[in-house]
């Protein structure tokens, strides 16, 4: 789908993105499903230009599930140091796109403090950007992200019967981050594994076939144009 298909004055003001697919690109070629990771990366850079590109105004990705951690001990170790390095690697060149990095997940003892120091760093260098938000979720899942928001609303003491929508939106990870108005799945499935579970509610959900380092700006645009061709109700009737 090329760029002129897309409607400029409608695009979404934030596109979600499980990036699914990487261990079975690398298999089906006879690679370790590392590969398939590396080769993900590419694909990340290129949905951010396209992003950049049409206007999006925050791109969230999933980067590592809370479900993750069960998966071998060796491809854990990869994806961690492979996202620190990137990270180190690539912060200015997307400092330079005047695009904001972000990061939510759990910050627990499993992550090597030298990864938080780069998320961090690139948190902090980028923090003043408002072209692109880009929020990689790591070591994220959405029952863990609301069960936190749970334990710090009874921490404030705050009354049952005080406790709203609005309350529960305050305490999750990136209260100041509008719902996706997309929410894509690459690789076939046709699932959220615990993505963004509150923040999807009234999502346009787009499934993809193709596998995730196949990705790039093109199937942005072809989800984006689908997206135009909803017709978002929101519970209401049409006008
Ligand atoms: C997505 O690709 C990346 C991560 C979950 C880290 P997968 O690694 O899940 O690839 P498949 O689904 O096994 O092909
Ligand atoms: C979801 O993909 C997590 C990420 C893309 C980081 P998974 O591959 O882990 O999800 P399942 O296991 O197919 O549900
Ligand atoms: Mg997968």
């Amino acid at each position: 789908m090329s760029l002129s298909a897309v409607d400029l004055s409608a695009v979404p003001a934030h596109v979600a993105c499980v990036m699914d697919g990487n261990g079975r690109w690398a298999e089906r070629r006879g690679l370790p499903r590392t590969a398939g990771h590396e080769a993900g990366l590419d694909a990340l850079l290129d949905a951010v230009d396209g992003a950049l590109e049409i206007g999006v105004q925050w791109l969230t990705v999933y980067a590592f599930s809370t479900e993750n951690w069960s998966r071998p001990r060796e491809e854990v170790r990869f994806l961690l140091e492979f996202n620190r390095s990137n990270l180190a690697t690539r912060r200015d060149e997307l400092h330079e796109r005047g695009v904001r990095l972000r990061f939510i997940g759990g910050r627990d003892r499993r992550l090597p403090r030298s990864l938080l120091a780069e998320m961090d760093a690139a948190a902090e260098l980028t923090a003043e950007n408002r072209r692109l938000t880009l929020t990689v979720a790591f070591n994220y899942g959405g029952r863990a992200e609301l069960t936190e928001a749970v334990r710090r609303i009874v921490a404030s003491g705050v009354q049952s019967t005080q406790v709203t929508e609005q309350t529960i939106r305050a305490n999750l990870a990136t209260p100041d981050m509008p719902d996706p108005d997309v929410l894509i799945r690459t690789s076939g499935e046709h699932r959220l594994s615990n993505f963004l579970l509150w923040q999807v509610a009234y999502s346009e959900m787009v499934f993809l076939d193709v596998l995730w380092p196949d990705f790039s700006r093109t199937h942005l645009f072809e989800a984006v144009v689908e997206y135009q061709r909803r017709e978002r109700r929101f519970g209401g009737l049409d006008q």
